[in-house]
């Protein structure tokens, strides 16, 4: 039976390549393990030549002697960007895309019962002519054997490009209750699958002596002999088809998974088992949105790079699946386009697990290349839809290269080979333009429209060139507005509310089926675009994945944790003529209490939100006030409720006579007759808090009518150290295992302290180490830090201190299940 030996460990690397490396150990060179980077760099300011070169991995593997008569295929799961293998000094296979895996048969070139060296030349260079590289990028790429590698030993008689395809049946049957006709709905599944059959063993089949068995997790499914079959040129093509009665569905709110084993069975004993995992969904997208088991579903995802601080691509299992955790369960989404190529099959993994929808889609930005580039570009894709194709997660096929112009001839190539090889799925395409040719099944736009102060997304009548077909927006925000995590206040409060913005009219839009926020975290880019640091503050998170304000419209949609967030300090010095402007409550609570020194000042409830199509969208804060001028007694009924509404109109608005603070003015002077020279008093006493006793607002989220969440604000007095970190035992399987570590600097009511850059250390005991700087200047009040087991066991700890202040001790251990 078939098993995986994985290679990840012990790898010799040298930044250069040379022949003679194909042949003979290398003479000078580091020790690595798998997922590796060719280069680390730093957060910022570095230039992206660090990681372009030719580089060499080399590796002696032992092949046993029982290996002799099977078939050994050696496979690389992500190789950036384009490599040679060899295997005892012959050219086993050359590999074109950092972004897809690839393997190849070694069975025949391994040397049993001794060593044999595995040496791989690696191209990081930007100069190649494959995707995405041919004029500029948005995003680093990196370099280096960054994903896992292992042998697949199987038996010499498998099967071949088996395909596991299930699909829904929905059975509508009537029975009678109570004199009653009752509709009920069964689901039953349906398990396509096919795959070649060797022609060696076919011949065996006349006998009866081959037969296939499928299991649905411990089900039997199917049990019968092989025969009737069909030749191709590669063997011969065989198609089962097997309905389990009753299945439960896969869906965003209960990802149920089955694993489908499927085994070729010579004279009773099992020789090959393929074990797939799969789930069943209908998945759909109409002319008017999107439809998942049948119900429309709103699609609300963001943008994922892959990248990492430090170490670009290269990060193991477990922070791949971090990041699918984050937008599922901290961000509250339902999907995840994988901007801008096919990501760990880890990351992918994870969505199939949690429920989280992927448009995945082929390698590429903005440019086209010549006929070489583009047969690149359609083996890509193949080699995505073929890779990804079982995953239930993954529910649309992104052909295009992102915002490239229309090539019909192209695109008509890797539209087909999407349908042929995944009949199941639609394809879509992102562009950048609107009425382009449309050669997809679904119009797939960036848009960014949105600036702030017009509406959040355009029609999709304004866009598409077939309003028959289902529209999606793949991008919008991003670099429309910017946002550092050490901007200032109103900066990224106006990120929030632009995230907000665009979901609110996206949800508006009863034919658009969803939209894609550009992007999950902020990451490095070329010279030609961020802010000139390699950084691209597009983030709704840092590039350590701390939240920005952003963070928490998204975080609002959650069903099962309450939010709260409030965009403002409250600190006047913060804005320009100290006019604080508009600020908001960020909640998905019942109804928010807001106080001012323990004093009532007014419930708010979602209906006060002006994003009338969010269920929780942001509400503005309208009242600083409250009844304390009446309760005050110096002031009847009518001036005081003029003097609120004066009052709130000047925190809001400044102290430039808008129309309505004019006409409440006069009223105030001519009809109630408050003199003029109490206006600056009386907005001390109840506004402005200058040299009073300290003021503190306090936000209370009520749930079921219980405080679940409370927020103060109020004059820091403390900072402290916060750390969250992903996990504490790190566990090795294959290779290393990485924890992410975040950190921020928080006043003494937990509240981030966006300008704390005083440098915080770490510093590991035990068998740990740290990824990338010991020493770090906080970005906004906030940093991160990743820590790697080094293959021993133990115990441990890591220290994060800073100075002045109490350090924080996180207890680590680390378990090697294998060396
Ligand atoms: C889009 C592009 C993304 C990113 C984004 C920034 O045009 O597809 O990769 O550059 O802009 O907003």
């Amino acid at each position: 039976m078939a098993q995986r030996i994985y290679l990840d460990r012990k790898w010799r690397f040298n930044e250069s390549f040379t022949e003679d490396m194909i042949t003979e150990p290398m003479e000078e060179s580091t020790l690595v393990n798998l997922p590796h980077t060719v280069k680390e760099t730093p957060l910022n300011y570095f230039d992206e030549s660090v990681y372009q070169m030719v580089s060499g991995y080399q590796k002696s593997i032992f092949a046993p002697t029982q290996w002799e008569n099977q078939v050994v295929s050696l496979v690389f799961e992500g190789v950036a960007h384009s490599c040679d293998v060899y295997v005892n000094g012959k050219h086993v296979k050359h590999h074109d895309c950092g972004y897809t895996a690839f393997s190849a048969d070694v069975s025949k070139i391994l040397e049993y019962g001794k060593e044999n060296l595995i040496t791989v030349k690696v191209d990081s260079r930007e100069t190649l002519n494959q995707p995405p590289f041919g004029y500029v990028v948005d995003y680093m790429t990196y370099g280096g054997i960054y994903r896992d590698v292992y042998f697949e030993v199987k038996e010499k008689v498998h099967f071949r490009e088996l395909n596991i395809q299930p699909s829904l049946l929905e059975r509508v049957t009537t029975s009678k209750r109570n004199a009653k006709q009752i509709k009920m709905m069964k689901v039953q599944g349906i398990i396509k699958t096919e795959c070649i059959m060797p022609k060696r063993i076919y011949k065996l089949a006349a006998a009866e002596r081959v037969f296939v068995r499928q299991y649905l997790d411990d089900i039997l499914l199917i049990s019968q002999p092989v025969g009737g079959l069909e030749e191709r040129e590669n063997g011969y093509y065989m198609s089962l088809t097997s309905a389990p009665a009753s299945v439960k569905l896969w869906d965003i709110e209960s990802p149920r998974l089955y694993k489908v084993r499927t085994q070729l069975v010579l004279d009773d004993n099992v020789v090959d088992e393929d074990v797939v995992t799969i789930g069943f969904r209908s998945s759909e997208f109409r002319k008017n949105g999107y439809y998942l088991n049948g119900r429309k579903v709103k699609l609300r995802g963001l943008n994922r790079h892959q990248s990492y601080p430090y170490v670009g691509y290269a990060m193991p299992e477990s922070m791949q699946r971090l990041d699918a955790k984050i937008l599922k369960e901290e961000l509250a989404l339902n999907a995840v386009r994988t901007s801008h190529y096919p990501q760990s099959q880890y990351f992918v993994d994870e969505c199939d697990r949690l429920g989280l929808l992927v448009f995945t889609e082929m390698p590429g930005w903005q440019h086209i290349g010549d006929k070489e580039w583009k047969d690149k570009a359609i083996q890509n894709t193949k080699e995505m839809v073929l890779q990804y194709r079982n995953h239930p997660s993954v529910i649309l096929w992104g052909v295009r290269i992102n915002e490239s112009p229309d090539d019909d001839e192209f695109y008509e190539q890797t539209n087909a080979m999407a349908h042929s090889l995944d009949p199941s799925r639609p394809t879509g395409g992102v562009r950048c333009i609107a009425k382009s040719n449309l050669l997809e099944d679904v119009y797939t736009y960036n848009d960014f429209l949105h600036a702030g102060n017009n509406k959040g997304c355009a029609k999709k009548s304004d866009i598409t060139s077939n309003e028959e077909k289902p529209y999606l927006i793949s991008e919008y925000n991003g670099h429309m507005y910017p946002t550092k995590p050490f901007d200032d206040e109103e900066q990224r409060q106006e990120h929030a509310i632009r995230h907000a913005n665009v979901l609110d009219s996206i949800a508006g839009e009863s034919d658009i089926a969803g939209g894609f926020g550009w992007c999950m975290f902020d990451y490095n880019t070329h010279k030609d675009f961020g802010s000139g640091d390699r950084i691209c503050y597009h983030g709704v998170m840092d590039m350590f994945r701390n939240p920005k304000l952003a963070a928490s419209v998204y975080s609002a949609f959650s069903e099962t944790e309450t939010i709260l967030d409030v965009t403002t300090s409250f600190d006047i010095g913060e804005h320009p003529a100290c006019n604080r402007g508009k600020s908001y409550i960020i909640s998905n609570a019942d109804s928010v209490k807001m106080y001012k020194n323990d004093v009532l000042i007014k419930e708010y409830f979602p209906a006060d939100s002006s994003f009338e199509n969010l269920k929780h969208g942001p509400i503005l804060i309208n009242d600083f006030v409250g009844d304390a001028i009446e309760q005050d007694g110096s002031y009847t009924k009518g001036q005081a409720k003029l003097l609120k509404e004066a009052l709130n109109e000047v925190t809001l608005k400044g102290f430039k006579p808008t129309p309505k603070l004019a006409w409440l003015a006069f009223k105030l002077v001519v009809l109630h007759r408050v003199s003029p020279k109490q206006a600056v008093p009386i907005y001390n006493k109840f506004i402005g808090d200058w040299g009073g006793e300290s003021r503190e607002y306090k936000f209370e989220a009520i749930k079921d009518g219980e405080v679940v969440k409370t927020v103060k604000k109020a004059a820091v007095t403390s900072v402290h150290i916060d750390a969250k970190v992903s996990h504490t035992l790190l566990t090795e399987l294959h290779t290393y295992d990485v924890a992410n570590v975040r950190v921020k600097l928080l006043d003494q009511n937990d509240n981030q302290l966006y300008f704390f850059s005083q440098p915080v250390s770490f510093e590991v005991e035990g068998p740990f180490e740290i990824i990338g700087p010991k020493v770090v200047s906080p970005m906004g009040g906030c940093t991160g830090v990743y820590i790697k087991s080094i293959g021993e066991d133990g115990d441990g700890k890591l220290i994060i201190s800073s100075e002045g202040l109490e350090p924080v001790t996180i207890g680590l251990s680390a378990e090697c299940l294998t060396k």
